[in-house]
């Protein structure tokens, strides 16, 4: 298998025009289609049908666009088109325009089947090829993987047995995977082989969909594009890093994925790994592909957790309370989960970054479900200035500055710093100031999938790990998993709160407290 550079007709060729482009052009993909593997499922209606839609409203697919959906239902083609529409209806971001509908509908094509039916993949590739001729699709064809991981292997196979994971001088095939990338390291590096042995790294695009948020991509343009704050980015200035997914929802109809990965697997692992590699990482030498990734697999494999564990790290499950005024059941209740399981819904580690620029600054990592509030957020706290030249009384409110990275909801970013309070006495007191992106931009932000399925059809990876960033991932994380796997059932913390006490105490120990957001 020939390897590519990113961009071209195969992999994705990097066009240096690329940087030059007028950026109020839009940024049309090139002709092709999308093959949705498990279109049935939550993930297809409620993200990926919307977002295809609202490219297609914003005028970002090509006119002979198509999708094509493959699962085990008798569907004919006119009934996966009324799944879309109502998934599109329901989760759509922008309005439903008919005529916007009508064009795309025209591209909407079913082909019912099981991975391991030769027969159903050979019609998929008859369907394919039929699209090429009558809607100009050219033979670029992106393969969504939106099932369980379990079947990438079949899927993979049938793709190469029919020639649809081919590569072409004049073509391109690309593959798209959702997390889980893996429940370890070991078996990370087997589901790596299995889609590398049938696609070229170039043509694998893993969505983590964090990295399809506007405030994530953020982080690069704050820190690289600034003066301002890469002198105190490092050990000198920077006391800790806490970073926070939170969720105010409980497993909800979930219980069964969910049961047996927990929050770190779930969490951690990908999205707040990537917050850290992207908060961390050093300065690429341009925003090529190649630089940024590379700086990113550089900060994790620096990246380890801090021992000991019992002591470093803390988890959790929720009992029933209330979330607000309303009251909710707990994990245990839960229905479809098994009573007796010690999965997590609430984690936290500590993890230091072995690097001139980091070393001896921990960072705190935390997820959970049915806490205080939704929230995930970076922030940097800063150390204590040497020297301050008030009495103890003037600066008892005083805290420690912090830039806080608020990643959703609310995107935006805080600076937190003392101020004199108005008023006779010198009395100095934390103060905010505030960067919105709502305040500060007329146009909304697209939804993560909406910008990532649109880099799958150009051929943009920037956004996606590579299988080496996910390797790493479970290479920090597996100690931790292996420590908590040990050591018996997670600590109880109400609905409501932010975790179990051993989260404070974790914290605490090292003479820091989380932030309650
Ligand atoms: N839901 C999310 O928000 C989300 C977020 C991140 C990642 N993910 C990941 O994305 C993947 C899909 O998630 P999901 O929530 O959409 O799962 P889901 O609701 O359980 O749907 C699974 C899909 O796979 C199909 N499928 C399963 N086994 C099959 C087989 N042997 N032959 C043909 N089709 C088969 C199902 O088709 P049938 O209808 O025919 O059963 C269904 O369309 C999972 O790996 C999940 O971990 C999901």
């Amino acid at each position: 298998m020939t390897r590519r550079e990113p961009g071209s007709a195969a992999g994705g060729r990097h066009n240096p025009l690329r940087d030059v482009r007028d950026k109020r052009l839009p940024r049309i993909a090139g002709p092709c289609g999308l093959t949705i593997f498990g279109v049935t499922g939550d993930l297809s209606r409620k993200k990926l049908m919307p977002a295809i839609y609202d490219l297609a409203n914003r005028g970002l697919l090509p006119p002979g666009f198509a999708v094509t959906g493959f699962a085990r239902r008798q569907w004919t083609h006119q009934d996966f088109g009324e799944m879309i529409r109502q998934a599109v209806t329901e989760h759509a971001r922008t309005p439903f325009r008919q005529v916007v509908w009508d064009r795309l509908v025209e591209g909407v094509r079913f082909v019912p089947g099981t991975f391991d039916d030769d027969e159903a993949f050979d019609n998929l590739a008859a369907t394919l090829a039929d699209l090429d001729r009558v809607r100009g699709t050219s033979g670029n064809h992106a393969f969504y993987l939106a099932i369980p991981p379990s079947a990438f292997p079949v899927v993979c196979k049938q793709l190469a047995r029919t020639g649809l994971a081919a590569q072409g001088d004049e073509y391109w095939r690309r593959v798209v995977i959702e997390k889980p990338f893996g429940h370890d390291l070991h078996s990370a590096r087997e589901l790596n082989q299995v889609v590398n042995d049938v696609f070229c790294e170039d043509s694998v695009f893993r969505i983590d969909h964090y990295l399809g948020k506007e405030t994530v991509q953020n982080i690069l343009a704050m820190r690289f594009a600034n003066q301002l704050f890469d002198p105190i980015w490092n050990s000198n200035y920077v006391d800790h890093v806490q970073i926070t997914m939170a969720e105010d929802i409980g497993l909800g109809g979930r219980a069964g994925y969910y049961d047996g990965i927990g929050a770190a697997r779930d969490v951690i692992q990908n999205h707040l790994l990537q917050l850290l590699a992207l908060t961390a990482m050093e300065d690429p030498v341009s925003f090529h592909p190649a630089a940024l990734r590379g700086e990113k697999v550089k900060v994790l494999s620096a990246t380890r957790p801090v021992g000991p564990l019992d002591e470093t790290t803390a988890r959790g499950q929720y009992t029933g309370g209330w979330q607000g005024s309303q009251q909710v059941v707990g994990l245990h209740e839960e229905a479809g989960f098994d009573p007796d399981s010690a999965t997590e819904t609430f984690a936290a580690i500590t993890l230091e970054v072995g690097t001139r620029r980091w070393g001896g600054v921990p960072f705190f990592l935390r997820t959970g479900k049915r806490l205080g509030r939704r929230v995930t957020e970076i922030a940097v706290v800063f150390t204590r200035a040497p020297h301050l030249p008030f009495d103890d009384t003037m600066t008892e409110e005083l805290g420690r500055n912090a830039l806080v990275i608020r990643v959703q909801p609310d995107e935006g970013v805080t600076i937190r710093f003392g101020s004199k309070v108005p008023g006779t006495a010198m009395e100095v007191r934390d103060v905010t100031m505030d960067f919105n992106y709502g305040t500060s931009f007329t146009e909304t932000s697209p939804d993560a999938y909406e910008r990532l399925l649109l880099d799958v059809l150009h051929g943009e990876p920037s956004l996606f790990p590579v299988g080496q960033e996910v390797e790493l991932s479970w290479q920090i994380l597996d100690p931790v998993l292996a420590h908590w796997a040990a050591a018996g059932t997670p600590e109880p913390y109400p609905a409501g709160s932010w975790g179990p006490e051993s989260a404070d105490s974790m914290i605490a120990r090292t003479g820091r407290v989380w932030r309650r957001p």
